[in-house]
């Protein structure tokens, strides 16, 4: 069956840096569903050859292994067109449908309608599909990508889950977070469930505590005037951090399928106590970056957060007491995510007599997610010659060394997903409500701090609050960066 991929907001950053270069991509591993067609949609007033030659000036920017060759182009140009339109006129949309029909030529054909517009016109788009009969399936499949922000708290999610479901299944409808697309978030559900060595020891008997870090280099730049009114919680804790701690914390699925996926990841967001009266503000550390005040966009005197470090507990058999930290941050050292799985220390000192405790550091196990993916393992070993000197070494696994090849871009294994209707890495309705209902009560208080947001030297790790919070837990930061090269 063709497919046909309507991008809203053709003209914009997402669909000339991430989608068409993922796209492209795909066609060039040869992994794009023959008979693929890409539809843009926006105001800029373009023809289809205008589109095309813009979109390779961007794809030779943002894709790897240099400009596109011709031969390749030439077959990928050919399933682009484009059809400018104002979202809020019907009459705009009434001429898409005729434009899709056209080149669908009536054949049966499944639909991909991409929302890469700003949020606010989320919601008319989709009404003005169910209002033309555009959401119906009888010549094929017809999907929904919805990209994040997904409202910007609890009640706005359900109001934008309410509209969607009024003209489209949960089933069709495919909610986006991109960090589910990275191969090493992917390995993790591997690591866990097809191997049988870690399972045992991944609870709380033998863990500690997690620490969950997704730090940039970068600062907001030129997109001061929406960060500022979302903030660190809103643009990586409720989605990325979140979609982190569940594949990390979740139960085995019963199968490795959407449902019994998605299931296991909502009962971790649900196993998370409500917070209650001052709980909320012992429980986080925000800052900001020296220098966020005179970014475009950002209101004077702002007090967002463009730091945060927060502290979650999941109340079920296998986690109960042990603290999940979750931090990011922008203008930070430097640029990783990583999952840090901090082990309990051995029931007795062997090796340093007469001590009780321990002047060791505990075993670790260190996902990178990026900029290289692997896996470390922390763990004592004794230094040769005389006495019982041991020293922290490890054990690595590395994606680059084990594997050629390139590693594909997070969109690409997720738009095949959606094209083949495959929903288990993408959140469900249930699923972004809960999360808003966990970090809202963060939101909530960082938005009317008690006192100044700590400011943070660009370069640095957040504020010096951050590592006080957490040495008063008795803990430290895990503060290598990155682990793997
Ligand atoms: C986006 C955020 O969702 O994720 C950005 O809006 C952030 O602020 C980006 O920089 C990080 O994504 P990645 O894949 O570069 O880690």
């Amino acid at each position: 069956m063709a497919h046909t991929i309507v991008i809203f907001g053709a003209s914009g950053d997402l669909t000339s840096r991430k989608l068409v270069p993922a796209l492209y991509n795909l066609l060039r591993a040869g992994s794009l569903p023959p008979q693929t067609r890409i539809v843009g949609f926006s105001r800029t007033p373009l023809s289809d050859d205008e589109w095309r030659a813009s979109l390779r000036e961007s794809t030779t920017r943002h894709v790897e292994g240099g400009p596109p060759d011709d031969d390749t182009w030439s077959r990928f140009a050919a399933g682009i067109h484009y059809q400018p339109g104002d979202i809020g006129r019907v009459a705009d949309l009434e001429s898409l449908r005729e434009r899709l029909a056209a080149l669908e030529r009536g054949a049966a054909a499944s639909r991909v309608y991409y929302l890469a517009t700003a949020p606010q016109f989320y919601e008319p788009v989709v009404a003005g599909l169910g209002a033309l009969g555009m959401a119906d399936e009888s010549t094929g499949p017809r999907r929904v990508v919805v990209e994040k922000p997904f409202g910007t708290d609890l009640e706005t999610a359900r109001t934008l889950n309410t509209h969607l479901h009024g003209v489209f299944h949960e089933r069709q409808i495919f909610r986006i977070d991109h960090y589910l697309g990275k191969e090493s978030v992917q390995n993790i559900l591997a690591l866990r469930f097809a191997n049988t060595i870690f399972e045992p020891v991944w609870n709380r008997r033998y863990i500690d505590h997690v620490q969950i870090t997704v730090a940039e280099e970068v600062r907001v730049g030129r997109r001061g005037g929406y960060y500022d009114t979302a903030g660190v919680l809103r643009d990586m804790f409720q989605n990325h951090l979140l979609q982190l701690l569940m594949v990390t914390a979740m139960e085995a699925p019963v199968r490795f399928e959407a449902t019994a996926v998605r299931n296991e990841k909502v009962k971790v967001l649900e196993a998370i106590p409500a917070f209650r009266g001052d709980d909320v503000a012992n429980a986080g550390v925000a800052g900001q970056y020296r220098g966020y005040l005179a970014e475009p966009g950002v209101a004077p005197g702002s007090q967002t957060p463009t730091f945060g470090a927060i502290r979650l507990e999941i109340d079920n058999w296998r986690w109960q007491g042990v603290p999940f930290y979750l931090r990011s941050g922008k203008a930070m050292s430097c640029r990783t995510t990583q999952i840090v799985i901090g082990f309990r220390q051995p029931p007795l000192e062997l090796f340093n007599a007469g001590r009780r405790t321990f002047h060791r550091e505990a075993n670790r196990l260190v996902v990178q997610i990026q900029p290289a993916e692997g896996i470390q393992l922390h763990f004592h070993t004794k230094v040769p010659g005389a006495g019982m000197r041991l020293r922290l070494t490890d054990l690595e696994f590395s994606y680059s060394r084990e594997f050629a090849g390139r590693i594909p871009e997070a969109y690409e294994p997720l738009l095949l997903d959606v094209m083949q209707g495959d929903a288990s890495l993408f959140a469900r309705a249930d699923e972004v409500e809960q999360s808003w209902k966990v970090i809202d009560p963060f939101v909530r208080e960082w938005a009317a701090p008690r006192q100044p947001v700590p400011v943070y030297e660009p370069g640095n790790w957040g504020p010096h609050e951050s590592d006080a919070w957490m040495a008063a837990q008795g803990r430290t930061w895990f503060d290598q960066c990155p682990v793997l090269t």
